[in-house]
């Protein structure tokens, strides 16, 4: 496949260097991600129009710190170095970093001095940045000037631009730097001359290719669950290797209402794909009878998948790998450089996943990838927005919104309830705008009236949060309309329940879920 342009990231091991990797695809222009030390001539080999140098935790003095072949400063391929990145350029060229003493760390104003560089074109001269970063550049190496400074630093940004040189010492990948993305923008096209010609199309055909040559004739097992990510995996797998996919759908009884009719119509007969169906619901339930505490139901639908999952993929036949449909914000380990942050991320929550000493090998074809590339991936692959749009569902399913015991009847119950709350959140456009919308059934029993009877039922909480990733949510203030349609509905239509509660808890203190 013809690839011509790309933008190459050397890592050093930084928080940020997917993101980066993130905002050039943005731009419209392929880019991957090296290990820093790749030889200058392995590096010319790939062509790329120019190189970042990522930002890492370590400090250019440190007696290990990790560093680039020199000769990389030779190729003639414009060169941004960010945070770590700059401070290594610049002591590799003979400039001057002083040790830090205070780290520098957290919002900041950025003042750009020279408005003619390209790297700044149609920025204005105050820019909001983040910062985080130890040492400092106190003299830039020979044939570097400063274009921008900040409170803290005279050479907050510099150029060299005969050599098409730059460096940040601020992060214009992450969130925090407004202009960030103009400023990555400005180098791509503007110094480096990219085009806007990568699309997710092009990703499709890199990962089709990079599937194939790592499976080869081999076969692959995936757990399919209907979700997002999962489905998303599944489809790309499919493409590159159809008929050597198998994927496996484990029906848990504790899935939302409809779902294995969902998958099965969407991934058995529209794509056509090798699916096998486990209904194990008999057994998932069985085994949670009588079992009240969260963290135990947890367990015994953790261990219970994986014991299902195991002897169906033996079922499948032999399977070399194990897909996966990993996410960047789910990788915990990056370059293994001492001190690393991103080692510290933790995955949020695993459970309903596959332990790592399964026999497999794994193939994470969506692990450099963010949500909603995801997403974007999934349409252009022909899911169904209903799958590549859908809220995020936990593993151990309903389990964990029926408060108390999970009994068949009460699974029933809740499986009806969150039948209407996602009917009537989708049907008023509310349900693609927020995180999560569910129904959670409560061990509570309170007295009613129905017609000239007395009911004594159970009551539905309704959650409904706003969130980006899960770890703080707020409650959303869901119009009283659609409220009070919800309330009608649930208490006409499920039996059992006469009450209905709306629940405007935050994370934290409370969490998402109820369990
Ligand atoms: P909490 O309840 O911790 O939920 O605020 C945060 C997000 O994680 C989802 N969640 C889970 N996902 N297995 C999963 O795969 C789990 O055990 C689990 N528990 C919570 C929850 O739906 C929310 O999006």
């Amino acid at each position: 496949m013809a690839m011509t342009e790309q933008i190459l990231i050397l890592d050093f091991g930084a928080q940020y260097t997917q993101v980066i990797a993130r905002r050039v695809r943005e731009c419209g222009v392929y880019s991957s991600i090296v290990h820093f030390d790749l030889t200058a001539a392995d590096i010319a080999a790939l062509k790329p129009k120019g190189l970042i140098l990522s930002g890492g935790p370590a400090s250019v003095y440190a007696p290990k710190a990790p560093c680039p072949d020199r000769a990389i400063f030779e190729l003639g391929i414009p060169i941004l170095g960010i945070c770590y990145g700059v401070q290594l350029m610049a002591s590799m060229l003979g400039g001057n970093v002083a040790r830090g003493l205070k780290r520098e760390y957290g919002k900041g104003a950025l003042h750009v001095t020279d408005p003619g560089s390209a790297l700044f074109a149609l920025l204005p001269d105050s820019l909001q940045v983040w910062n985080s970063h130890g040492d400092k550049l106190i003299a830039p190496p020979a044939g570097f000037k400063a274009i921008a400074s900040s409170d803290n630093s005279e050479f907050a940004a510099i150029e060299d631009r005969d050599r098409r040189f730059f460096g940040l010492q601020f992060h214009p990948e992450v969130a925090h730097t407004p202009k960030g993305r103009e400023i990555i923008s400005n180098f791509v096209h503007g110094v480096c001359g990219c085009g806007k010609d990568w699309t997710m199309r092009h990703y499709i055909e890199q990962a089709v290719e990079q599937i194939k040559a790592e499976v080869g004739r081999e076969r692959v097992v995936l757990g399919l669950s209907g979700g997002v990510d999962s489905s998303v995996a599944a489809a790309l797998l499919h493409k590159a290797i159809g008929g050597q996919l198998t994927c496996i759908f484990v029906n848990n009884g504790l899935l939302r209402g409809r779902e294995p009719q969902v998958v099965r119509e969407v991934f058995g007969r529209h794509f056509r794909l090798k699916l096998q169906y486990e209904d194990a619901s008999a057994l998932f339930l069985r085994r949670l009878k009588g079992v009240t505490d969260p963290e135990r139901k947890r367990k015994i639908i953790g261990k219970t998948f994986i014991e299902v999952f195991q002897a169906a993929s033996q079922r499948a036949g032999a399977a070399k790998f194990l897909g996966q449909g990993t996410l960047y914000p789910d990788v915990i380990e990056s370059v293994p450089i001492a001190g690393n942050p991103a080692a510290l991320i933790k995955s949020h929550h695993n459970v309903g996943g596959l332990p790592r000493k399964m026999k497999f090998k794994l193939i994470e074809p969506l692990r450099c990838l963010f949500k909603d590339e995801v997403r974007q991936l999934g349409l252009e692959l022909g899911l169904p927005h209903e799958i590549v749009m859908r809220q995020p569902f936990p593993g151990p399913g309903l389990a964990v919104r029926i408060l108390g015991e999970v009994t068949p009847k009460r699974c029933e119950i809740l499986r009806a309830a969150d039948s209407i709350v996602v009917e009537e959140m989708k049907a008023s456009g509310w349900y693609y705008k927020i995180w999560q919308s569910f129904a959670v059934l409560l061990p509570v029993r309170s007295v009613g009236v129905m017609g000239d009877e007395r009911t004594y039922d159970f009551t539905v909480a309704i959650r409904a949060v706003e969130s980006q990733d899960g770890m703080t949510a707020d409650w959303v203030k869901l119009p009283y309309e659609l409220l009070e349609t919800l309330s009608r509905r649930i208490t006409n239509e499920v039996k059992g329940v006469n009450r209905v509660c709306f629940d405007i808890s935050s994370k934290p203190p409370a969490t998402i879920e109820w369990e």
